[in-house]
């Protein structure tokens, strides 16, 4: 295939977990410009939330629900592509207790293995990839998140064991690890000053936005990246160097 024809995904079918806002509503609607057929979640009904959903299929997903991620998948017939969004912190060191840690844990690591899994068979017959956001938090810990922290480092190894285990069944799996973008999960660091703050120190000399993190997701589930299984592609603007 040409290069320059590699961004075109027409004709195929993407799922977005975790795109009703933020980073993950971002990412959807740059496979939706790429011609992509899209289909999201969010925990809530399409209604519930401000973003326009008409260009995509809206799936309601809670990840805790093991049946519910069956469900879901049970709804496909087909699928190309699985970028796994979904992902939860929670603050006031919550995490520090057993139920706060189990929560995060199961949201951001568990749902991730099982909607690998669940979709694995689709994604074989279509020889289709996975692309899981994972975070910086993997590569230098979160002080007060330390399940956020265990459960995104978690997804690193989590996403190289499935590329190992799937690379000769032809399903790619792969993880990408924004750095500061501003959305819902990010408003306690993501005010007017604290964006400056973060500018000064950060290399490229700014927070990223979804477009930014979209760009990677688009790459790494095309046909450019056809020999790029089990990496983390950290695109954080230089925050870790
Ligand atoms: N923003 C950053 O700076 C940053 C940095 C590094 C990594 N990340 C990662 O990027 C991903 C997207 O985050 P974001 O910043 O765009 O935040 P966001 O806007 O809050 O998006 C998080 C998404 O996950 C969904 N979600 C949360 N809990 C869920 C559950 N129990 N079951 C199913 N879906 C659930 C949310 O649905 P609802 O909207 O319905 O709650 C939403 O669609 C996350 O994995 C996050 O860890 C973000």
């Amino acid at each position: 295939m040409s290069l320059l024809k590699a961004l075109d995904f027409s004709g195929k079918r993407v799922l977005v977990c975790g795109a009703s806002d933020g980073i993950g509503y971002g990412v959807a609607k740059a496979f939706v410009e790429a011609g992509a057929d899209v289909a999201v979640t969010g925990t809530r009904s399409a209604c519930d939330y401000d973003n326009d959903f008409t260009a995509m299929e809206f799936h309601s997903l809670n990840i805790q629900d093991a049946a519910a991620v069956s469900g879901l998948a049970a709804k496909f017939e087909r699928l190309d592509v699985l970028v796994n969004c979904v992902g939860s912190v929670l603050w006031s060191k919550r995490e520090f207790e057993r139920e706060g840690f189990e929560k995060i844990i199961t949201i951001n690591l568990t749902g991730a293995m099982q909607l690998c899994t669940e979709f694995f068979p689709l994604l074989q017959a279509s020889q289709g990839n996975i692309v899981n956001i994972d975070s910086v938090a993997s590569i230098r810990p979160a002080l007060n998140n330390p399940a956020y922290s265990a459960s995104k480092a978690g997804l690193v190894q989590l996403t190289k064991s499935l590329a190992m285990k799937w690379g000769r069944k032809g399903v790619r799996v792969n993880s990408l690890a924004p750095g500061m973008v501003s959305t819902k999960l990010t408003a306690n660091q993501s005010s007017p000053e604290q964006q400056a703050e973060f500018a000064t120190r950060n290399p490229v000399g700014r927070f990223g936005s979804p477009e930014d993190i979209a760009g990677g997701v688009l790459f790494l589930s095309s046909p450019m990246a056809a020999y790029v299984t089990g990496h983390q592609l950290v695109v954080d603007g230089g925050m870790t160097l």
